[in-house]
């Protein structure tokens, strides 16, 4: 292969990076013994619903960011990445409860120049992805997120969207401007690290992913798809037990 060839190639790589941190608290007792991204929804862990995503999308080459004391447990479930058609599986592991933001430093030195897509890995999603990364693979820069509209819209990040773009997202707001929400699947160019490293802590105390995303809007570089399908996180019982019900439903067929 010469050398252009493998720069188109190489053009086209895009890494996934799976955020699985977290202590987990609004879960608890069931993540007194485990971590959050271990447990089931209906027949597999939670983690492989994010990862399966990835996969789906052509992603070849995998980070999972994890913490707390159950750490040890991914390696044990997910080994090298084989079992799901990846070329490379790799493990960061974040101290502390840093933000989402915070997780994604971690992965700065396995990325280096490539393009990203990022997945919470609570977030269980319907249909495939792909179409959205091709759109960004062809994006010369900035990011790109994933908006879908919910009945909630105060649980998450919220964007308001003028004249057909995106022109702020607000973090968890009392007054939603409007009922799209920003999904947990982020794509970003690599400059996204310089932007981490620039962000102060929010009032959680965190490094937050709103704030990242705020500042590509900032710069004019931030684009968006619709998500298709449900979306659902599972970081709460109540939506832990939505994301089992709906994915058994999917598997089941159309049976209720
Ligand atoms: C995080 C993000 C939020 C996003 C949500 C999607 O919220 O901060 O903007 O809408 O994930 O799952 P958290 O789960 O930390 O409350």
């Amino acid at each position: 292969m010469d050398l252009k060839t493998i720069t188109e190639r190489r053009r086209g790589w895009v890494k996934g990076i799976v955020l699985a941190g977290g202590l987990g608290k609004r879960l608890y007792p069931l993540t007194k013994i485990t971590n959050k991204h271990l447990l089931p929804i209906y027949n597999k862990p939670m983690i492989y619903y994010p990862i399966e995503t990835l996969v789906d999308a052509g992603i070849k080459e995998i980070v999972v960011v994890t913490g707390g004391n159950h750490a040890g447990e991914f390696l044990r479930l997910l080994g090298n990445g084989q079992e799901f058609g990846l070329n490379h599986l790799h493990y960061a592991y974040q101290e502390g409860e840093g933000g989402i933001a915070d997780a994604l430093k971690l992965a700065e030195h396995l990325v280096g120049d490539d393009k990203l897509v990022v997945i919470l890995g609570d977030n269980i999603i319907e249909k495939s992805i792909r179409k959205q990364v091709e759109r960004f693979k062809k994006q010369r820069q900035g990011a790109r997120i994933l908006l879908k509209k919910v009945s909630d819209p105060q649980r998450f990040g919220v964007a308001e969207i003028k004249n057909g773009k995106v022109v702020s997202i607000e973090e968890k707001p009392k007054k939603p401007k409007s009922d799209y929400i920003v999904t947990g699947i982020y794509m970003y160019d690599s400059k996204v690290f310089d932007i981490a490293r620039s962000l102060k802590p929010s009032g959680r105390g965190e490094l937050e992913i709103t704030d990242v995303n705020n500042a590509y809007i900032k710069k004019g570089q931030l684009t968006y798809d619709f998500l298709d399908g449900w979306w659902t996180d599972s970081g709460t019982v109540d939506s832990l037990l939505k994301a089992n019900n709906l994915v058994a439903r999917l598997k089941g067929g159309k049976k209720k």
